[in-house]
C-alpha cells in the first residue's frame, strides 16, 4: 500500500438517480490497482466526517481511475459534492483483488445495485482472457454503467424491480437457470448482503465455485482497528478475519454470513 495520496478529480457527473461517476487522475504510472481493490477516502475538508469511507475501483489503467459513488450519507454526499479540479486525499491500493488465474471455459458475474461497480474492472480484465463471460447486472430501478460493460463483453442479462428490461425481478432467477443450463468454472459477484447470501447459497448448491467482494462497515482501512473483522471459515474450523486486510474478496466456502 502507498501512504495519503492526493488525486485531481477529472470528471464528476451523475450517471443515474444519486449515483456518481468519479475519474480521478493517477498519482503516478507506478500506481497500479486491479479488481477487487478500493481505496479509502477523505470525504470532508476538515475532521468531518473523521473516518474516510472505502469505495472499489471502477475502471483504472495507467493515467486515471474511476469510481462510482452511491450518496447515501454524509461522507459519500461531500465525495459527490466535489468539483472537477479538486483533489481527492486518498489511500491506497487497499485490499485484495478478485483471483482470475483461470484458463479457459465460462466465467459468470453477478452484480446488485453499487455492487456492480467493482465488477466492471473484473469484467475489462476477463475480457482479455480466453473466456466466454456472461453478466447478470441487478438494479432496484434505473440500471446504470450498463454501456460500459457493454465495452468488454456482448453477453449481458439486465435485471431490475422496474419493468422494461431484459428480467423483472432479481439476479437470483437468471442466476438458477445460468447454473442449471450451463457449466460455469467461477461466479464472481458483489452486491447487497441478501442478495451475495443467496447467490452464495445457490452457487454451492449447484457445486459452482464462487468469489464474492463484501463490502462490510470499515474504519482504517489498512488492518489496524479491526472494525471490519468477520468469521471465515477456515478447513473444519473458523477465525476472524478482516475484510480491509485478508478480503475484501473471499471465496464462497470461506464467508460466514451473520444470521
Ligand atoms: C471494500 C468496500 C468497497 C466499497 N465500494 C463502494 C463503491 O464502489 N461505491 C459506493 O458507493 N460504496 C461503496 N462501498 C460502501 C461505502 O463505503 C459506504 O456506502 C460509505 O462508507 C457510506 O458512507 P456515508 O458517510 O455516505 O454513509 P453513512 O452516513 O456512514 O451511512 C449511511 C447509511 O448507509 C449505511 N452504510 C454505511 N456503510 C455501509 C456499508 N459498507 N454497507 C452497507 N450499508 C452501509 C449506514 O448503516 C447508514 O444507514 C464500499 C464499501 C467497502 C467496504
Ligand atoms: S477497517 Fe480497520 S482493520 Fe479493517
Amino acid at each position: 500500500m502507498n501512504g495519503k495520496i492526493l488525486c485531481k478529480i477529472l470528471e464528476n457527473k451523475v450517471v443515474a438517480h444519486n449515483i456518481h461517476k468519479i475519474k480521478i487522475k493517477n498519482p503516478s504510472r507506478d500506481f497500479k490497482i486491479k479488481a477487487g481493490q478500493f481505496i479509502n477516502i477523505k470525504c470532508g475538508e476538515g475532521t468531518f466526517p473523521l473516518l474516510r469511507r472505502p469505495i472499489s475501483i471502477g475502471l483504472a489503467d495507467d493515467e486515471s481511475m474511476t469510481i462510482y459513488v452511491n450518496k447515501i450519507g454524509e461522507g459519500t454526499k461531500l465525495l459527490c459534492n466535489k468539483r472537477e479540479g479538486e483533489y481527492l486525499d486518498i489511500l491506497g491500493p487497499l485490499g485484495n483483488t478478485f483471483n482470475i488465474d483461470i484458463d479457459e471455459g465460462k466465467v459468470l458475474i453477478v452484480g446488485g445495485g453499487i455492487g456492480v461497480a467493482p465488477l466492471l474492472e473484473l469484467t475489462k480484465e476477463l475480457s482479455k482472457m480466453k473466456l466466454e463471460i456472461k453478466c447478470i447486472l441487478g438494479y432496484k430501478d434505473e440500471p446504470f454503467i450498463v454501456d460500459e460493460f457493454k465495452n468488454y463483453i456482448e453477453d449481458i442479462i439486465v435485471v431490475s424491480e422496474k419493468e422494461g428490461y431484459d428480467y423483472l425481478g432479481y439476479v437470483t432467477e437468471p442466476l438458477k437457470k445460468e447454473l442449471e443450463e450451463n457449466q460455469y468454472s467461477t461466479v464472481f459477484t458483489c452486491g447487497p448482503e441478501p442478495m451475495l447470501k443467496s447467490v452464495n447459497n445457490i452457487c454451492r448448491e449447484n457445486n459452482t465455485a464462487i468469489q464474492l467482494l463484501l463490502e462490510e462497515r470499515m474504519a482504517c482501512g489498512i488492518g489496524a482497528c479491526l472494525v471490519c473483522t468477520c468469521k471465515a471459515k477456515k478447513g473444519n474450523d473458523w477465525n476472524y478475519v478482516r475484510t480491509c486486510k485478508e478480503g475484501p474478496v473471499f471465496y464462497g466456502d470461506e464467508v460466514i454470513f451473520d444470521e
